[in-house]
């Protein structure tokens, strides 16, 4: 079996050697969340951004975090494994309760775990399907709390799709695990942040690329039924990068793969962030 090298509360090993307490808030509560580092050719891509937003997610749950030490294990998970390309996963988890109590104690001792694993980054395209987003108010926090998620993602598995395309009362807000993007009449248009939308790192990586090359992105709210009159769609995030939609199975729409101003955006963002 291969190996998988992981760091739980700054102790190395590999992950069949991690023992996690059932009283840890995030297998009882979903107390915790996370990031996903992508690195390629050994660089992590865009590294400051996650630490940064690792950050505001725990402090938006009120969790005191050593920066330094998770950029140091992540760091050096990267630096022990023989991966070209992958990514890190990092938790942050409120810690252990002696009891399983909704109400925290402030004396917790943070629960940290991480482990690297490799991932190709190669462009897929993707089958989709419109949902409604049925998740809590916060999606801005990167919270382990993913259970519509998994909930919407599964469904939309179990009619041959890759992932979904959420809507708040018809507003367009996210993909089940990447942000979104599609171009109509020749402007790119992707939902606008708002507490309902995860600001991905990709989206901006791909929004600050396109703008270097003269191309502006409307951020707004848009309403489902526009998805009809886009002429190319795609998804961002960290391990999927920028990936084509080929098909929405619920609407009628006229996607084409081969759209010449979604070709340059994707040359654009492959140069970005794949170096
Ligand atoms: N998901 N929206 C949601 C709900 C996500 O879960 C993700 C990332 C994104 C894109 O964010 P970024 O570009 O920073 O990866 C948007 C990660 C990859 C995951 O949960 O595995």
């Amino acid at each position: 079996m291969r190996q998988i090298k992981a760091v739980f509360n700054g102790n190395f090993d590999s992950i069949e050697n991690i023992k996690v307490s059932p009283f840890s808030r995030a297998y009882t509560f979903s107390d915790s969340v996370y990031e996903v580092l992508p690195f390629f050719n050994k660089r992590l891509i865009a590294f400051e951004s996650h630490i940064e937003r690792l950050k505001r997610s725990v402090d938006a749950i009120n969790i005191i975090l050593d920066s330094k030490k998770v950029t140091d294990e992540i760091n050096q998970l990267l630096s022990s494994s023989d991966f070209d390309s992958g990514y890190v996963y990092y938790q942050v988890t409120r810690g252990q309760d002696l009891i399983r109590s909704h109400m925290y104690s402030d004396q917790m001792d943070v629960e940290t775990f991480g482990y690297i694993t490799p991932c190709s980054f190669e462009t897929k395209k993707l089958n989709v399907m419109i949902c409604e987003d049925t998740r809590w108010g916060r999606c801005d926090i990167k919270s382990t709390s993913l259970l519509a998620n998994v909930l919407h993602m599964n469904n939309a598995k179990s009619l041959s799709c890759d992932e979904v395309i959420m809507h708040k009362d018809g507003i367009l807000t996210e993909a089940g695990a990447s942000n979104l993007f599609f171009i109509s009449n020749g402007n790119i248009f992707t939902p606008a942040l708002t507490n309902n939308i995860l600001p991905g790192i990709t989206r901006s990586i791909l929004i600050e690329a396109l703008l270097e090359n003269g191309i502006k992105v409307l951020e707004g709210d848009f309403n489902y039924y526009e998805l009809q009159k886009a002429t190319s769609a795609w998804l961002t995030s960290s391990t999927k990068g920028m990936a084509p939609i080929e098909n929405i199975i619920n609407i009628e729409h006229s996607l084409n793969l081969d759209d010449s101003l979604y070709m340059s955006c994707k040359k654009i963002f492959d140069s970005k962030f794949f170096i």
